[in-house]
């Protein structure tokens, strides 16, 4: 019988922009203030691009620092998936972009479209594509720039105080050892919510699909039910990390470390409490880069790895939910630094 193939990780990364944009700095152009933002979401800043930073750039030199921490060159990358709502340019998608970047072509890539859980769909799809034997190394990116795309003007601020940009990287690889595998991922979506929380244009479903008065009416600015979406956020979440806890059998007890989505603290909170999982088991940073989206969990698995707040060998779950609704779950084993690779807290030298 032949050995089983499993997708492992094998390095993680992050480029987060210089720029820092605070509530107070929103306070005069979106008519808010820090403490409402604090008080509903945990937000105190975020990040925003500068001139010359692009969505590919930002996803470029977040999967480098994983490379760098998986000993891999870009030549090694079999297949690059990134996830982003937030493309440079309405096609091509950013995936050329990152292969031309990393000096990689002829490599092929897969531009994804789940927002805030597009990072698992694309752990999904490596895992898929390195256990059939397909591909050995895949580059799984989430990126994305709101700066550029959010309302900047007192109608929009519900959902504009909440975004920011970034880009996290995973590099996935394969093995025979169930202790250092990606065990699973569950994910799921319901299109009946679709416009709860969406950009409606440019519409290729409307012609023209843009049209001059669609910055007035707002129609290419992020609109959000807030409440709807914190209520199906909670339900969903905890459903998600039930879901793979239940498949590979274990009690969520079992489970040494959660990243979830940084959306809302209240949100994470909320799925804390419902499960019975103490903080100390998880690490956020809503607090100073708002809601990334697809770069999300990447970003914030990458900052608990190298800050050594993940023991090698622990059981992680990651869990998340974003506009779709998507909603997904991965359970993996964190790298334990045997067999050619090296932790996030051997990189870091702690
Ligand atoms: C967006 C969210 C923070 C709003 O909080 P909320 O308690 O539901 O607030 P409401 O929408 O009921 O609005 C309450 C009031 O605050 C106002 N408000 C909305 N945004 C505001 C802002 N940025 N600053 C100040 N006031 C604001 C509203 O106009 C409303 O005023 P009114 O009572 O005079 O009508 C909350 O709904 C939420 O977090 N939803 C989930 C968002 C999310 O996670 N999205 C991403 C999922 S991947």
């Amino acid at each position: 019988m032949p050995e089983p193939r499993y997708a492992a990780l094998l390095g993680t990364g992050r480029y987060l922009p210089e720029r820092v944009v605070t509530n107070v700095d929103l306070e005069e152009i979106l008519d808010t203030s820090d403490q409402w933002i604090q008080e509903r979401t945990g937000i105190r800043e975020r990040r925003y691009v500068a001139d010359g930073e692009s969505g590919a750039m930002m996803a470029t030199a977040a999967a480098r620092h994983a490379l760098e921490m998986a000993h891999l060159r870009p030549d090694d990358v079999d297949l690059i998936v990134l996830a982003t709502l937030s493309p440079d340019v309405c096609f091509p998608g950013n995936g050329v972009y990152i292969g031309a970047e990393l000096g990689i072509p002829g490599t092929p890539c897969l531009d994804i479209r789940q927002q805030c859980t597009g990072f698992i769909y694309g752990l999904s799809l490596a895992e898929a594509y390195i256990r059939s034997g397909r591909y050995d190394y895949v580059l799984v990116i989430g990126s994305e720039i709101h700066s550029s795309g959010i309302e900047m003007a007192p109608r929009g601020r519900d959902v504009s105080v909440l975004f920011g940009d970034g880009a996290g990287a995973a590099l996935l690889g394969p093995t025979t050892d169930v202790n250092r595998a990606l065990l699973g991922t569950w994910v799921h979506s319901d299109g009946r919510h679709a416009e709860e929380l969406w950009t409606e244009g440019p519409a290729s479903r409307k012609n023209p699909r843009v049209a001059a008065d669609d910055v007035a009416n707002g129609s290419v600015f992020p609109k959000m039910n807030g409440q709807k979406v914190f209520k199906f956020a909670c339900r969903h979440m905890v459903e998600a990390v039930k879901e793979a806890v239940d498949a590979q059998g274990v009690q969520i007890a079992d489970v040494d470390f959660f990243v979830f989505h940084q959306a809302n603290m209240r949100i994470i909170d909320f799925v804390l409490k419902a499960l019975r999982i103490p903080e100390s088991k998880t690490h956020c940073n809503i607090d100073r880069y708002g809601n990334t989206t697809a770069a999300s969990i990447p970003i914030a698995l990458d900052e608990a790895g190298r800050a050594a707040m993940i023991p090698p060998g622990a059981l992680v779950c990651l869990a998340a939910f974003g506009s779709g609704f998507t909603w997904g779950s991965a359970l993996l084993r964190w790298p334990t630094g045997e067999g050619g690779t090296q932790t996030a807290n051997e990189q870091e030298g702690v």
